[in-house]
């Protein structure tokens, strides 16, 4: 546990790191505008509803900002633990004073901020979950539930691993026709591209292994509500019972 928390907090925690996250986040999220918005529709609310939801993993807000968006009534509580990410989030958030704050979280240590209680009326976490190892994730899944009042959400949009070799190529095959220089760059990372790599994918797991995780922590309404190749929105509620 300790190499797996120290390798990510390395990128998270470091300004080099974020520097080049930020720099190229805004092309990566032109290809995320169907899912952030999915996401943010799963959520059971109307427009008119005022209702507070948590955001694990926060980084700059970009899940928070699509809810925040479809609703005008929400505010989210945005939780991380990379000040460096929650400094970039204060610029990313200039529009949305009021309707935020940040929480310092460190989602694999697992010891939950004072500031979040329980009762809560939903939980959003994306891109962020598959940093923790298995164990977290199952823990992380249970005491997310815990602290969900009866009958609201808990949403994840993450990268899933193939369980098969045979989809995986299905998946490479697409991303290699749709960007005709992934593959020449899969072949020559820099090192640090490398390390960033490694961490990223070192702890991404097959999506049914996650959706039982949910199954077995006790939430009803489980599946995947989307997926694309890698990429899938999964979640379930606690139950009302
Ligand atoms: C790829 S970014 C995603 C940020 C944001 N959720 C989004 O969708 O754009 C991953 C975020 O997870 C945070 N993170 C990674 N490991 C964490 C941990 N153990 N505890 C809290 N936050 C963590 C990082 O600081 C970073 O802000």
């Amino acid at each position: 546990m300790a190499d797996s928390a120290e390798s990510n907090a390395a990128v998270w925690k470091s300004d080099a790191g974020i520097v080049q996250w930020v720099a190229t986040a805004e092309e990566r999220e032109r290809g995320r505008v169907w899912p952030r918005r999915l996401l943010a529709e799963l959520l059971p609310f109307s427009e008119a509803d005022a209702f507070e939801f948590v955001d694990l993993g926060a980084g700059t807000g970009a899940a928070a900002r699509a809810v925040l968006d479809r609703y005008p009534g929400a505010t989210a509580v945005l939780a991380d633990y990379s000040s460096q990410m929650m400094e970039e989030g204060s610029r990313a958030l200039v529009g949305y004073d009021g309707r935020y704050r940040y929480v310092e979280f460190d989602l694999e240590a697992g010891r939950w901020p004072a500031e979040i209680t329980g009762g809560l009326q939903a939980v959003i976490s994306s891109l962020c979950v598959h940093h923790l190892p298995d164990e977290r994730k199952q823990a992380l899944f249970e005491q997310i539930l815990e602290r969900l009042a009866p009958g609201a959400w808990y949403l994840n949009y993450d990268p899933v691993a193939a369980d098969d070799p045979a989809v995986e190529a299905a998946w490479r095959r697409v991303v290699d026709e749709r960007d005709p220089e992934a593959a020449a760059r899969r072949a020559h990372r820099e090192p640090a591209e490398q390390e960033r790599w490694d961490n990223h994918v070192r702890h991404i797991v097959p999506l049914a292994l996650q959706l039982g995780f949910l199954r077995g922590a006790g939430y009803e309404g489980v599946d995947a509500y989307w997926k694309e190749l890698d990429h899938a929105i999964f979640g379930g509620r606690r139950p009302t019972g």
